[in-house]
């Protein structure tokens, strides 16, 4: 071999090398620099918190009324300065929905409401970043919410029906099940992977159930949840196994792993979906619970009292705090 010819071939390979080196001092700096910049911002959000404010500041309140009990709507109203906005979904309460009321009678499907409503936010008002869902004999501690992913689902976690995802109903003793309502579920979630293959993962063996008076959907998933609640609510699947599944799917389409989840288990919620007898000490120390009974004096008394006391901290600057 000639070394001449050797010796260009040699200058390019070390020039790479060189330009190789460079550009690894070059990223090094640069994500050095984002670093700084990441840890200044999430300063700049702890002193904001210096402010009182509601958790749901940026949260539209969606309240669900089964039956038309509108006399509860005062009560309901005491919510409004937690809330960005609060949405009505009572029987015959409106004839069209928009992003304030709804007059759905079917107890069925208040997740159509909930996404219909999702379609208005997502056009209209960019300051939303995502829905709670929730019945008026459900009661919400506001404050106590504080500490929640906002930029997770929230999905109860509770004893009946627990929120559990599964192949076949055996050792599942449920109304729902007996009466087929997985077998909907399962001919939605079909219908889901074979119109948007590429967009949503689905196994169609899998099918969930569980408690769905209480729940919240940001923002990020508002279209996966209207896409997918639409074709839920075509095939007629009823609201305690469409949610979950619903959930389940946008779950199994965004986690980063099978051992992560974008969503979080709400597992300190009083109650199910069919209790009643929350007593006083209930509704003020838990997070959140259903059903509180709203003819009890006391019970309403101390909800009242619950939310007034929070009022009174809303907007103040608190000082003095240790850091
Ligand atoms: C929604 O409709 C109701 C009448 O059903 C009306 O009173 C209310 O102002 C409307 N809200 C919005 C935000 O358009
Ligand atoms: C199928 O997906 C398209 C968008 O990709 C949508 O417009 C259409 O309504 C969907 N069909 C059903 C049955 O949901
Ligand atoms: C808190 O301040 C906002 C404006 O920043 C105001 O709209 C709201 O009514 C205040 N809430 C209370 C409870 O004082």
């Amino acid at each position: 071999m000639n070394p001449s010819e050797k010796s260009p071939f040699l200058f390019v390979y070390r020039l790479i090398i060189f330009l190789i080196l460079i550009l690894l001092v070059f990223y090094g700096i640069y994500s050095l620099d984002n670093r700084t910049k990441l840890e200044i911002s999430v300063k700049t959000v702890e002193k904001k918190e210096d402010r009182i404010v509601s958790p749901f500041t940026h949260t539209l309140g969606f309240i669900r009324w089964n039956s038309a009990f509108v006399n509860r709507i005062p009560l309901m109203e005491r919510y409004r300065p937690f809330f960005y906005e609060l949405h009505y979904s009572i029987p015959n309460y409106a004839t069209k929905l928009n992003l304030t009321v709804d007059g759905l009678v079917s107890i069925s499907f208040p997740y159509k409401m909930v996404s219909e409503t999702m379609t208005i936010i997502l056009k209209e008002r960019p300051e939303i970043n995502g829905i709670l869902f929730f019945h008026f004999d459900a009661w919400i501690n506001p404050f106590k919410f504080h500490d929640m992913n906002f930029e997770n689902i929230w999905f109860l976690d509770g004893p009946l029906p627990p929120f559990r995802c599964v192949t076949t109903t055996a050792g599942w003793d449920w109304w729902a099940w007996t009466n087929g309502l997985h077998n909907i579920a399962k001919k939605a979630t079909e219908m889901v992977a074979k119109n948007y293959s590429n967009r949503y993962v689905t196994d169609s063996n899998v099918f969930c159930g569980g408690w769905s008076d209480i729940y919240y959907i940001p923002r990020r998933f508002f279209k996966a949840f209207i896409e997918l609640a639409d074709i839920f609510h075509r095939a007629d699947s009823f609201h305690e196994v469409a949610t979950p599944t619903i959930m389940n799917i946008i779950d199994l389409t965004y986690r980063l792993t099978p051992h992560h989840s974008v969503i979080t288990r709400l597992g300190d919620c009083w109650g199910s979906c069919c209790a009643s007898g929350a007593q006083p000490v209930d509704i003020k120390y838990k997070r959140c619970g259903h059903r509180m009974d709203l003819n009890n004096q006391e019970v309403t008394k101390t909800f009242l009292e619950l939310l007034n006391s929070q009022l009174v901290f809303m907007n103040k600057t608190i000082l003095n705090k240790p850091t």
